[in-house]
Formats: structure tokens, sequence, C-alpha cells
């Protein structure tokens, strides 16, 4: 079967996906972290965001604390503050902005990411970063994998964090993911919510233009790979990692719509998982797009998933060659059903590390 095929390849992220958070998930941590001294190493993502999204959302809504310390430059240069007293055109906010919230629609969001120099040379040492992209309901149970993941290579990365709206990421001033949220809408699982979302997120890290390539992951991905492995995999990689093959079940073709045509014809119908990995240029046209994704809108409806076709779709008519066609996270289908298989912590060996790693 495809899902296990992909399983072969070298570079490969777990996602298992956890369920209960809480108290079982900390004892998890504990006893990977163990595991991981030393051996351990990279990346990994999750699977489906399954119906929690929309059940948990309550639960997770907490006051809205802002952030304390905010640098000076930071505040004069949002948008109207006074400008006479900082270099309001400085590179240095124009390249990454330091303040991730901001007011944009993503009406707007969407054509300012769509920018692209016209200049083959930076006027600056540019050193490229991998964005990895959390795509989450709330609360990140691996974040202390994940800090350790990111520690000391502060330069080769951003992160972006993509929860419900008004959720609160209350992480310490000194974790990576501090002030990483970006402006978040309503995620509901199955509808084209799930790929905005997607392509917020893209959006937001295109704005640093150091962001290379784009990886999206959830809450239930673990790192399988150390950090220097997994960044020279993905910055020397010609191709970007998106998965995309023609399944002729009900599962595949059987979603396609023949409103879609004649822009959209059943043999360019593509499937795939939800977690891509992109380069700066494949990126730029997720989020440039309007025609596609607008018929994605409106014909691919339940149970037609946009998350699994919309991007490999598009891909495949236009950039094909550009894509592996297989992804980088590796997902467990094998007990079958519409959602992947839960690890807890019974199923956490040493042998399931080398199952990932295979
Ligand atoms: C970031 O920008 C938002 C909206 O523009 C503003 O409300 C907030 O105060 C800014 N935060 C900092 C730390 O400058
Ligand atoms: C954030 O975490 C700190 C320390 O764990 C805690 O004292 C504080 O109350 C939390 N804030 C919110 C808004 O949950
Ligand atoms: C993205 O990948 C394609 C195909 O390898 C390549 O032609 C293009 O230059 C890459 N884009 C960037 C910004 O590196
Ligand atoms: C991926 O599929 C496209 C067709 O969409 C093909 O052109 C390309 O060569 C494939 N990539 C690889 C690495 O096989
Ligand atoms: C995890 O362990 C439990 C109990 O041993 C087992 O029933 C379940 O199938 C395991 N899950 C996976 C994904 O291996």
């Amino acid at each position: 079967m495809r899902r296990s095929r992909e399983e072969r390849d070298d570079l490969e992220k777990s996602c298992s996906v956890a369920k209960d958070s809480s108290i079982g998930l900390l004892r998890l941590i504990a006893v990977l972290i163990i595991f991981v001294v030393g051996v351990i190493i990279g990346l990994a993502s999750s699977s489906h965001i399954d119906r929690y999204f929309t059940l948990q959302a309550g639960q997770y809504y907490t006051n809205y604390a802002l952030a304390p310390t905010p640098t000076s430059v930071d505040r004069k240069c949002t948008i109207v503050q006074n400008c006479e007293k900082v270099d309001c055109l400085s590179m240095d906010s124009f390249l990454s902005p330091k303040n991730l919230t901001h007011s944009l629609s993503d009406e707007e969001l969407f054509w300012r990411a769509s920018m692209v120099p016209k200049e083959d040379e930076y006027p600056y040492k540019r050193v490229p970063k991998v964005a990895f992209m959390f795509l989450t309901r709330g609360p990140l149970p691996m974040l202390p994998l994940w800090e350790r993941f990111f520690l000391g290579h502060e330069k080769l990365f951003s992160i972006y964090v993509h929860a419900l709206p008004g959720y609160d990421l209350n992480v310490s001033s000194t974790s990576p993911f501090y002030k990483r949220q970006i402006p978040s809408k309503k995620v509901e699982w199955g509808t084209i919510s799930l790929a905005d979302a997607e392509r917020r997120l893209l959006a937001n890290a295109l704005l640093d233009f150091s962001n290379e390539r784009f990886v999206l992951l959830s809450e239930s991905c673990i790192p399988v790979y150390n950090f220097p492995t997994v960044y020279k995999y993905l910055i020397e990689s010609v191709h970007s990692f998106v998965e995309a093959y023609d399944d002729p079940s009900r599962y595949g073709r059987g979603r396609y719509s023949r409103r879609m045509q004649p822009h959209i014809k059943l043999a360019d119908w593509r499937k795939g998982s939800q977690w891509f990995e992109l380069n700066r240029t494949l990126a730029v046209v997720v989020v440039s797009d309007t025609k596609y994704y607008t018929i994605f809108r409106k014909y691919c409806l339940p149970a037609c998933y946009p998350d699994e076709h919309y991007i490999p779709t598009y891909l495949h008519m236009f950039y094909g060659s550009l894509n592996a066609n297989r992804t980088v996270t590796w997902v467990d289908w094998s007990m079958g059903g519409p959602h992947p298989a839960t690890y807890g912590k019974a199923n956490i060996t040493e042998r399931l590390y080398s199952v990932f790693k295979e």
C-alpha cells in the first residue's frame, strides 16, 4: 500500500496522535526525552486534525493576556505609531516582522505575502531558514521535546503557531515559541477552513524573507532526526515534499466533482497527506492562487476534503516536476479508518523509533 511505501523514505517524521493530552502525555514526554538523548533527533508531524478542533474549542479559551515587555522598536514600528523617532523603513523591520500580531485581513495578508523580489541578489547576508508551522487546536503537548530540538539553532528556523482564536500559548519568554502565534481563525475538520489556516500560516511565514522552506506540523508531531539533519535535508533538497497520487477509489477520484470542469479534469485530480513541505517558490504560488482555491471552496465539500486534495492537485497541474510527490511526515494509517493510529505511553518503545526511521 501507498502509505507503507512511504515509510521507507529516509527522512520521516512520525506523527503520533495524542488524544489524551494532560497527564498521560506528560509521562510520555518524559519517556521520549530519555530515549531521545544522544540518539534522536528529527522532526515530525501528525496526522489529521480531527474533530477535536471543534469539540474542544470551548475549553481552551483562556484570558488573552498580552505578552509584556515589548521592545521599543517593535512598538513604534507597528503600522501607525510615530515613525519620526524610529526608522520605519529600516531593512530590519522590512525583512522580518518582529511582531506577528497584525490587523491584516486574509486578503491583504496573501497579497503582501505574494510579493517576490525581482532582483536575484540580496543586499544582505541571507541565511536561509526553515519555517516550522504548527497548526494546532491549543496546547502543544510535545513542547519540551521541540524546545530541545530547536535549542542552539536560533538563526536557522522560525516558528509560527495557528491555534484557536483567543487561545494564548503560555510559554516562557525564553522559549522559541514565545510570541510566535499568528492571528488565527476558527478551523473545522474537513472543511475549507483547514486549507485557509494552512495558507494563513504560509503567508505569515512568507513575510520573513529569510524563510526558505515551509513545513506544516501539528501538536502531535515529534521530530525523528536532530535539527542539523532535518535542516540540511530540507534546505538542500531540489524537490518540495507534497504527497500527490491518483487514488482510483471512492476516497480519491470519488471525491472529484464534475462541476470543476473544464478547469480541473478528473485526470488532474490528486490526493495526498495534509502535511506538506514547500520551498519558497511553491509557497508563494499557493498563497497567490485564487482561481483554483475558489473552485475547491465551491465544489470540494464533504465527503471531499480540501486539505487532502487542493495543494496536491494544484501542484500536480502546474508544478509537478518540482514535487517529490511524497511527504516527509510519517503517519500510521495501519489501523484503518479515517483517523490515524494513536500512540500512548505503552506504545513508545525503541522498536517504534526504528520503525519511524526505516
Ligand atoms: C503588535 O501589533 C499589534 C497590532 O498591530 C499591536 O496591538 C500590539 O501592541 C503590537 N505588539 C507589540 C509588542 O508591539
Ligand atoms: C502562564 O504560566 C505561568 C507559569 O506556568 C502561570 O503562572 C500563569 O498563570 C499562566 N498564565 C496564564 C494566562 O495562563
Ligand atoms: C524551489 O524549487 C525549485 C525546484 O527545485 C527551484 O527551481 C526554485 O529555484 C526553488 N526556489 C527557491 C526560492 O529556491
Ligand atoms: C512527481 O509527479 C510529477 C507529475 O505530477 C512528475 O512530473 C514528477 O517527476 C514527479 N516527481 C518525482 C520526484 O518523481
Ligand atoms: C498501543 O498499545 C495498545 C496496548 O498495548 C494496543 O492495544 C494498541 O494497538 C497500540 N497502538 C498502536 C498504534 O500500536
